[in-house]
């Protein structure tokens, strides 16, 4: 097991450790130089992805992160409509299918009971096709697919997701790149989005260097027993995830919200003893996000931010701290503002003593509904 485990204190240090490895392996001979390269879905994979008109995105936990951070890249690159939905709902209600709809399952061990309950209804539903996003090939998930795109993390032993999702999410960025490509993106603009992909690996190296500030920041949190994620656009599923990997591992009662909702319930539960934990990369949320934290503020909550580079967020505000993380690129910054959020989950939860690989009550595999 040390041996294993090598430098590093748990599996889930050693995993985050190995995002810019597992990444870059996932995008290797699926990205070349001029783009996504042919039929990395498996055979005739591009044409049936030419003919999609939506998808349908179903998973669970993590996975299901990773899938709600889809949605946003798809629809804003492909312009397809996409829904995103948790196995165990899907799989008990009359979804609507419309003509021509991808079915996309996600999960990292291709065996979670809800996922494949769901795939298997999803074939009696009418889809264009099914589409497998998973960790691992010989799972029942990925046999049953038509198509599928391993993501190459290697064993995940902890049982908090780290890598998994990273390379869930350059895996995601493929396929939103090729429907994109295949719908007529402007050639400059789906260069400088591959390009932004090709540098994922060295972005996420660059976020791990901030570990030793965060070691220092995960000390506020011992005594919390609340904690509020904020994101806005496609970092609201970042802020879910830092908030999913937070309870996971600390057991802190975290929850997330989208920065605009805040004012429609979770600000009355702002005080002195509550940290917020904001995620505002740059763009044209960033200003909204700002108000959002001015409200924060003058209730006197904890601020914790993390902003891409000069994001106009300089001072570190009266109660808090601010971080600052180069994105690489608005394209990939959902995967690169993850990371400083997986470190932050996983000191506190040393800090507070947990077993932070083997959490209470939870199950790395969940095969049983
Ligand atoms: C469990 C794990 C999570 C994982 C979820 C879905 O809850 O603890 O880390 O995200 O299952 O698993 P899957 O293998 O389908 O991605």
């Amino acid at each position: 097991d040390a041996v294993e485990r090598g430098e590093y204190r748990h599996y889930m240090q050693k995993e985050i450790f190995e995002q810019p490895r597992a990444v870059a392996d996932t995008l290797e001979a699926r990205l070349g130089p001029h783009g996504v390269l042919p039929n990395i879905f498996g055979a005739g994979g591009d044409e049936l992805l030419a003919k999609v008109r939506g998808l349908h995105i179903v998973a669970c936990g993590t996975s299901y992160h990773a899938g709600l951070v889809a949605k946003y890249w798809i629809e804003e690159y492909a312009h397809l409509p996409v829904g995103v939905e948790v196995a165990s709902e899907y799989r008990y209600r009359d979804a609507v299918v419309p003509p021509d709809t991808l079915f996309v399952a996600i999960s990292q061990s291709g065996e979670t009971a809800d996922t494949l309950a769901a795939m298997r209804e999803s074939k009696r539903r009418g889809y264009l096709g099914t589409l497998a996003i998973c960790n691992v090939p010989e799972s029942s998930v990925v046999r049953e697919a038509d198509l599928r795109l391993m993501t190459r993390a290697g064993p995940e032993i902890g049982v908090a997701s780290t890598k998994a999702f990273t390379t869930q999410l350059a895996a995601l960025a493929l396929l939103a790149l090729q429907l994109a490509h295949q719908r007529g993106l402007d050639a400059d603009r789906y260069a400088g989005l591959c390009a932004q992909l090709a540098h994922l690996p060295r972005a996420i190296e660059d976020a791990l260097a901030l570990e030793p500030a965060i070691v220092a920041l995960a000390e506020r949190f011992i005594p919390r027993q609340h904690a509020l994620f904020l994101g806005r656009g496609v970092q609201y599923p970042v802020a879910l995830e830092g908030a999913l990997k937070l309870k996971e591992i600390s057991y802190i009662h975290a929850e997330a919200y989208p920065a605009g909702e805040l004012k429609h319930g979770p600000l009355a539960l702002v005080d002195e003893s509550m940290p917020v934990v904001a995620v505002a990369p740059g763009g044209p949320l960033l200003e909204k996000l700002k108000s959002n934290l001015q409200e924060v503020r003058a209730r006197g909550g904890e601020l914790i931010v993390f902003a891409e580079g000069e994001a106009g967020m300089d001072g570190n505000p009266a109660r808090g701290a601010l971080l600052r993380v180069a994105s690489g690129g608005d394209f990939i910054a959902p995967a690169v503002f993850t990371v400083p959020l997986q470190l932050l989950a996983y000191h506190v939860a040393v800090l507070r003593g947990t077993d932070v690989d083997q959490p209470r009550n939870l199950a790395k595999s969940v095969t049983v509904e």
